[in-house]
């Protein structure tokens, strides 16, 4: 009776070792319809399968591009011969000309068909990780897909013409978002319609109120409402705050004059036109790029709670006009989705950042510059609940230059993998990513957001500091969790009078965290805006950058966070102490020895271990 137990294990493990494809996901490459890309990802086996669809006779081409060019990117090009025989290589491309046939073949072909009517449909699948330097990777990072096919119904792969080419920004291995049921949900909208005013940067803020419940709902779905090509142009992001009025007054009378003017005010002003400082739980954000967010169906954001029947929101716009245009109106806005068949979990927003202020500066033309912001352990163990959070989707924000963004989580004395790790992150490409796998993260624990920046875009003779245009920085990230608890932003920073005093600057008068400050002392400084000073004061010697950033990432930082109704700081904060052992995720393409014994000793100890228990 042994032998077929045993029999049994085997092919029980090879399956388990070749899943399933467990995530789908469509995109159409060509707006006319012409070429409709499904692919399928096996997060185990780590294989991803592609079905190109393509209106063609011709031949087939697909990539992946980091960089979005023809150039670096990873290229396959296939089709059928007018003898029925198929053909398909796997290529490189190092300049806009015909990719190059790559030395080992690591796509492989499992179908090729064409039909009468001329659509050609290439099945082909590979690694993750194919370990060939003439192959990129697919991992978390965003990249692009570069697709083309033949016009002429040809075989004969040219240098393929415009009008039959493109590229499609991606993360392809992020799992697929649920359709939008409008059909069976409820909606309503928050949005405004106004002259975009002829400044750079222009951050406003307007009041809305939710239709009235009579009992809880959830909110399933956020879709952006940007209707004018003017909208989809200057709108680079948007916030939308949830309202709580002041203790014993009530909301209607709070807010309600501000939802009846219409009009709003300037949100980072001194004296703001609305109530912007009883509006500071994050509902929901936007950000250039972004699609619909559907939550999973488990999932939904309460809304119409007992004694709430209204909910009000301030809706915070970040116009972009560098040319500063005039007379530009348009409407931005959000369509928010409802039910009241109420799901099993409540969702709530939290952030984690480094503060948006001067202690954030970038040295002139830096390239890659790191910086890091703080979510304590003292505030996830006092504001979490008892059995942890669960995270399913997070939204990383950054600006123009920001390149690398990653969100790390450490433990007692072990970092554990990174939920988010964006190596070429895209500031035209910002999405409210959902996770392949929830994350939990425990009382206890301690997040930290790091950023890395590079402003040789940008004048070379100038430093980048923290604030609210995109030519200025931030580095936050905004996740989606179960259940609800209080904890709702946590940041830190290096203290600015720190930074203030490398440079020689003993005072300075800032209206805002946000704003460049007027140095007041010394009086050789007096009346000088602090970039200023660095721009035209500072000789900056490698040491000199190499001190800003290693004191920013390794000197205390001040920190602080939020509930809605308590602020905790919290001095002396940093990296934690203590981590024995820092993530690296696996190197899949080390054939050392050792490398391979670290994963295949657990594996056959694994199998033996089964075994026994089977005998
Ligand atoms: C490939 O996609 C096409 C439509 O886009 C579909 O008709 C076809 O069934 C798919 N093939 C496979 C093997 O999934
Ligand atoms: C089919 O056509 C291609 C291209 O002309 C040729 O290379 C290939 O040998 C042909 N195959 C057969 C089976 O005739
Ligand atoms: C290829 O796909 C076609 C159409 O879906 C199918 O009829 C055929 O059996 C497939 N061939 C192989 C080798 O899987
Ligand atoms: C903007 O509109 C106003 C009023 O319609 C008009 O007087 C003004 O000339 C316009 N400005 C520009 C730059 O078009
Ligand atoms: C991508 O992120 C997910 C979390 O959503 C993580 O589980 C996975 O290991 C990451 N994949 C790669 C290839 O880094
Ligand atoms: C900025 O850095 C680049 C190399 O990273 C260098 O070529 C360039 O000269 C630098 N610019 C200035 C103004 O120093
Ligand atoms: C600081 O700025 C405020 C307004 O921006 C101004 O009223 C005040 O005089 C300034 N203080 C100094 C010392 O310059
Ligand atoms: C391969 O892995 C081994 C053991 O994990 C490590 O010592 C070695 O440095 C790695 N080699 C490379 C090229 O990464």
């Amino acid at each position: 009776m042994r032998f077929p137990l045993v029999l049994f294990f085997l092919q029980f493990s090879l399956l388990s070792i070749h899943s399933e494809f467990s995530q789908h996901r469509t995109e159409i490459l060509a707006a006319d319809g012409s070429y409709v890309l499904h692919w399928s990802i096996d997060y185990v086996a780590k294989v991803v399968r592609f079905n190109a669809t393509v209106a063609t006779r011709g031949y087939v081409g697909f990539g992946i591009s980091p960089s979005g060019g023809m150039t670096g990117a990873d290229i396959v090009i296939g089709g059928i011969f007018e003898n029925g025989t198929a053909y398909f290589s796997d290529r490189h491309a190092v300049g806009e000309s015909l990719p190059i046939v790559d030395k080992a073949q690591n796509w492989d072909l499992l179908n090729a068909t064409e039909t009468t009517d001329g659509v050609t449909t290439l099945i082909f699948e590979r690694a993750f990780n194919t370990c060939d330097d003439e192959d990129v990777v697919l991992s978390n990072d965003t990249t692009n897909f570069i697709w083309a096919y033949s016009p002429t119904n040809s075989d004969d792969v040219v240098y393929h013409t415009s009008g039959f080419r493109g590229t499609l920004t991606v993360q392809p291995l992020d799992p697929e978002v649920p359709p939008l049921d409008p059909g069976h949900w409820s909606q309503y909208d928050i949005k405004h319609t106004m002259t975009m005013p002829d400044a750079d940067t222009t951050y406003w803020c307007t009041i809305h109120r939710s239709p009235v419940f009579t009992e809880k709902h959830h909110i399933v779905a956020f879709e952006p409402l940007l209707t004018s090509s003017e909208a989809i142009a200057h709108t680079h992001h948007y916030n939308i705050f949830r309202c709580t009025p002041p203790d014993g007054v009530d909301a209607e009378t709070f807010f309600g004059p501000h939802v009846d003017a219409g009009v709003g005010g300037e949100c980072y002003v001194a004296q703001p036109e609305v109530p912007t400082a009883y509006c500071q739980t994050m509902f929901y954000n936007w950000a250039v790029g972004g699609r619909t967010l559907v939550l999973p169906p488990n999932i939904g954001y309460p809304i119409g709670e007992t004694g709430n029947p209204v909910d009000y929101y301030m809706f915070e716009i970040h116009y972009n006009n560098p040319t500063r245009l005039q007379n530009v109106t348009f409407e931005t806005g959000a369509i928010i989705y409802y039910t009241p068949e109420l799901r099993q979990h409540d969702a709530g927003l939290m952030v984690v950042a480094h503060h948006t202020s001067l202690s954030l500066t970038v040295p002139p033309n830096s390239t890659g510059f790191k910086t890091a912001g703080h979510c304590d352990s003292a505030c996830t163990e006092e504001y979490l609940p008892e059995e942890g959070i669960n995270v399913f989707a997070i939204f990383l924000h950054a600006h123009l230059s920001g390149r690398k963004m990653k969100f790390r989580q450490f433990r007692g004395d072990q970092e554990l993998p990174w939920a988010a790790n964006d190596d070429t992150y895209d500031f035209e490409f910002q999405q409210t990513r959902p996770l392949s796998k929830e994350l939990k993260i425990l009382r206890g624990d301690h997040l930290t957001m790091e950023c890395t920046y590079d402003t040789t875009w940008y004048d070379q003779s100038k430093v980048v500091i923290g604030g609210l245009s995109t030519t200025n920085e931030m580095c936050q990230s905004i996740f989606w969790y179960y259940p609800r608890a209080e904890l709702r932003d946590c940041r830190s920073e290096y203290p600015t009078e720190e930074i203030f005093a490398k440079f020689g600057i003993e005072s300075a008068n800032r209206s805002t965290p946000y704003e460049d400050a007027i140095i007041t002392a010394p009086t050789s400084l007096a009346g000088m805006s602090y970039t200023e000073v660095l721009n035209t004061r500072v000789d900056w010697t490698s040491e000199l950058r190499k001190a800003i950033e290693q004191d920013s990432l390794t000197r205390p930082h001040v920190g602080v966070c939020w509930t809605a109704s308590e602020t905790k700081n919290i001095d002396q904060i940093g990296y934690p102490s203590g981590i024995v052992r820092e993530y690296a995720p696996r190197d899949e393409c080390n054939s050392s020895l050792a490398n391979r014994l670290v994963l295949t000793v657990p594996i056959f100890l694994g199998m033996i271990f089964s075994l026994i228990e089977i005998v």
